[in-house]
């Protein structure tokens, strides 16, 4: 058994993680929120699992709650931590504390080439790089799954906690908007679930957690999503072709927006970022932003994968 504190452990994809890890019944977790406890109630029956109001600006408040802990996962999203002054006081708690392992919030690209709401996650990845630069002070890993092959299923939710939003290939309303000559763009799909499961058995892996940490749940081109889609929804797609020169001029030409109603962004945000949103991930998506490697499907080689066919012909099968 180990103890495991979760920073931002509220949130949607911590919760995922959450249950894979009390599912396991071998650790004891500190989920840290900076809500009163009494708020989330309901969750503290979990046994071995302890909700913590947290003030990340306190060090020592944090250097005290991380006594005894063995690895800190942060799943803090990045755009809501300015200057990531949430997430460093993490990170410098738990080497004072001695926490043996890291995860910042990652959970995402390989890269952040065009998106630049991650730009928080680049400065931790300097960070992390720059404390270890002469011996390693902090073990830690970069999880990188790519994207859920859930958001492909919205509106409708596919996994307990992860709320789903509209993406540019939006199987419910057979279209999709794509960047004029980008079909061989390759992008790495994990479900939540397999996710979740991942990071559990990654907690129990005895060896040196790798720096980059890839997890390829499966890998398809643009071209062949939008062809499954078309299987699983039994017919075609519209599909609108955006040209770069057009993005990068900031004109956003498609007849329609994805909806981006991820739950850190007020109404008013999902409006005005809309554009920027599309925009970024259809170049970050050509510039290879989710193709993510495969470092933790070698350390973990008997853990199998839902394939993305799969996983999407049964989320479609009798819907409308
Ligand atoms: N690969 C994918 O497809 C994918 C999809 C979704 C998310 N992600 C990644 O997963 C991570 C978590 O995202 P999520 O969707 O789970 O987000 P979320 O539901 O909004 O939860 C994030 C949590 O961070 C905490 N938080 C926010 N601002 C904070 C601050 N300034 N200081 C301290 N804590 C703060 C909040 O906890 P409290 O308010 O309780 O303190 C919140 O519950 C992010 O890195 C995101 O990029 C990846």
């Amino acid at each position: 058994m180990v103890k495991i504190a979760i920073a931002g452990g509220s949130g949607n994809v911590a919760q995922e993680v959450t249950d894979a890890l009390v599912a396991t019944r071998k650790h004891e977790i500190l989920l840290l929120t900076r809500k009163a406890t009494t708020e989330l109630a309901s969750n503290n029956i979990i046994p071995n699992v302890t909700w913590i109001t947290t003030d990340y600006d306190d060090r020592d408040g944090l250097f005290e709650i991380l006594q005894g802990v063995d690895t800190v996962l942060s799943f803090i999203v990045a755009h809501s931590d300015p200057g990531n002054a949430a997430q460093k006081n993490l990170i410098g708690a738990s080497v004072r504390a001695k926490v043996r392992r890291f995860a910042p919030s990652e959970w995402a690209t390989s890269s952040f080439e065009h998106l630049p709401w991650y730009a928080g996650k680049a400065e931790i990845r300097e960070y992390l790089a720059e404390l270890n630069k002469d011996s390693k002070v902090l073990e830690y890993t970069l999880f990188q799954p790519g994207q859920f092959t859930d958001y492909l299923c919205y509106p409708y939710k596919t996994s307990k906690h992860v709320h789903p939003f509209q993406t540019q290939i939006d199987f419910d309303a057979r279209r999709a908007i794509v960047l004029e000559g980008s079909e061989n763009a390759r992008i790495t799909l994990i479900t939540a679930k397999d996710l979740a499961n991942v990071v559990a058995k990654a907690v129990e892996y005895e060896g040196e957690w790798p720096v980059v940490g890839g997890i390829k749940g499966d890998e398809l081109t643009i071209g062949e999503i939008i062809a499954l889609g078309e299987k699983v929804r039994g017919g075609p797609f519209t599909v609108e072709r955006l040209k770069a020169e057009d993005l990068k001029a900031g004109a956003v030409k498609s007849s329609w927006l994805p909806k981006i109603d991820h739950p850190s962004l007020s109404p008013v945000e999902i409006e005005t970022m809309a554009k920027e949103f599309l925009s970024g991930m259809l170049l970050g998506i050509s510039a290879g932003v989710l193709r993510v490697s495969d470092e933790w499907n070698r350390l973990l080689p008997d853990y199998m994968f839902t394939g993305a066919e799969e996983f999407l012909t049964e989320a479609w099968e009798g819907k409308p």
